[in-house]
């Protein structure tokens, strides 16, 4: 059974092996890249899960028990409003599902927090608006 639960201090990295048909997720120690630079906090945090442009087909995707949400559709999904509010927390970790353990999205308001205090709403925060450039 593969195990994707993360500790604070960690982040899940992917490992391409040579056989690809068998995915493997393993923990990493969170990269601290620039809170300034959306598109590197994306490709280095969410892409490995959804996907470089956010389609949800990243190289772990095939390791997970949930499909990664395309992120490019979040606003074809709520009636053509991007959901501002509830994409931070969601990224946060404050939702409801999250709340109860049951998601395999890390929790990076925790994981930020642990790279630095001062800008992790701001890392949060830059991830919503990136992801809201990437509507179609
Ligand atoms: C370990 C894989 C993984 C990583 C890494 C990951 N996600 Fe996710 N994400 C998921 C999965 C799986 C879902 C679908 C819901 C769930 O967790 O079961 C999801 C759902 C979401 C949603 C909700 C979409 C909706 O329709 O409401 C958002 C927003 C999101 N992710 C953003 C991000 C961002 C931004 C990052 C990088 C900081 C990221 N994710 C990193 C796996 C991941």
């Amino acid at each position: 059974m593969i195990r994707h639960v993360l500790v604070a201090s960690a982040i899940l990295a992917f490992s391409a092996g040579a056989a690809i048909a068998q995915p493997k997720i393993e923990k990493g120690p969170i990269k601290p890249v620039a809170a300034s630079d959306a598109p590197l906090m994306f490709s280095t945090y969410c892409a490995v899960c959804h996907g470089k442009e956010g389609k949800g087909n990243g190289p772990a995707a095939a390791a997970l028990a949930k499909v990664p949400a395309d992120l490019t559709r979040i606003s074809a999904r709520n009636g053509g409003k991007f959901p501002d509010v509830r994409v931070r927390r969601y990224i946060e970790g404050l939702d409801e599902v999250a709340a109860h353990g049951t998601r395999d999205m890390p929790m990076w308001g925790g994981l930020f927090n642990a790279l630095s205090r001062d800008t992790a709403q701001l890392r949060v925060a830059a991830l919503a608006d990136y992801v809201k450039s990437l509507q179609q």
